[in-house]
């Protein structure tokens, strides 16, 4: 029997009041605990306002037409401000592209992660600053304690979305979305950052979405795969299924475009 789902988002439908234009169509997957979804498509497609819309952060002029999204069995598009505080980066962490923009420039990383430990996950004073070194450890930043005292700007931008990703895990979520984190870092330190998500899925039993543009970096992670054209889903299936047998003509272009970036390793392997 299929495990219950962690989360259910069910015939999502984003417009703008404004406009009267959806901008996503009738959108809804399920996902258990522990496994990986990914979502993959070109821009504008939907993927971030599907995963905005998750996390109840819509910008302010869009708004759920219809649909439902369920978490641990509640309708959270009912939510409001108070009802998300203890959920939102608590049981549902989310990581960006861009890690220096959800850091404040003016704070130590260690002080950053330290009011998570604090307000988030209970960590008692006395225990924050060696969590957080344990934490930085974890997410394979060499000599933690060097690196709390450090601030952004003095890190790379792979170490800040460890940092980043450190902070997300602090208060021990059930779900992690990864809205194109590893987009911004060059490959080398992107395939680290992949390893990393995939560990603390193991160690931690973490369900994640991983949005990207990039069906190449999606194959590697993904348990399941949404593809996403003009705000819909156009194909989704287990990620092998995909991979070796589209049906939808989008998603034979995008393993068609991704074959010379390395693909063919992941449907030869089927
Ligand atoms: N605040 C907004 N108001 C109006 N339209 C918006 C707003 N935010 C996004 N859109 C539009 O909604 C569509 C989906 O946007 P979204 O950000 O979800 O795309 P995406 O798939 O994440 O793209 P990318 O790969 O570039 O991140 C796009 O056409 C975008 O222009
Ligand atoms: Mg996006």
């Amino acid at each position: 029997m299929a495990a219950t789902p962690l989360l259910q988002v069910e015939n999502l439908t984003i417009a703008d009041p404004a406009t009267g234009q959806a901008l996503v169509h009738h959108v809804g997957f399920a996902l258990a605990p522990g496994r990986t979804l990914g979502i993959v498509g070109e821009s504008g497609s939907g993927k971030s306002l599907t995963c905005k819309a998750i996390l109840g952060i819509l910008p302010g002029n869009l708004a759920i037409r219809s649909g439902r999204v369920r978490f641990d069995g509640h309708d959270v598009t009912r939510y409001g401000h108070a009802d998300w505080l203890p959920l939102r980066a608590t049981r549902i962490a989310a990581v960006f592209q861009d890690p220096g923009s959800y850091l404040n420039p003016s704070l130590s990383v260690g002080r950053q992660i330290a009011q998570v430990l604090r307000h988030r996950a209970g960590v008692a004073e006395d225990a924050v600053h060696d969590r957080a070194c344990a934490l930085f450890a974890q997410v394979g930043l060499r000599d933690p304690a060097a690196v709390y005292q450090r601030h952004p700007h003095e890190l790379s931008g792979g170490m800040l979305q460890r940092i980043v990703i450190a902070i997300a895990v602090a208060a021990d979520p059930v779900l992690l979305i990864a809205d194109e984190a590893t987009t911004a870092l060059d490959v080398t330190v992107q395939a680290e950052v992949l390893d990393l998500l995939a560990e603390l899925r193991a160690a931690r039993g973490l369900a994640q979405i991983f949005v990207s543009h990039d069906l190449a970096v999606v194959a590697q992670v993904a348990d399941e795969v949404i593809v996403m054209r003009e705000g819909a889903i156009v194909e989704a299936g287990p990620t092998r299924e995909v991979l070796t047998q589209p049906v939808h003509p989008y998603t034979r272009l995008l393993i068609r475009d991704h074959r010379e970036y390395g693909l063919d390793r992941f449907t030869e392997a089927a």
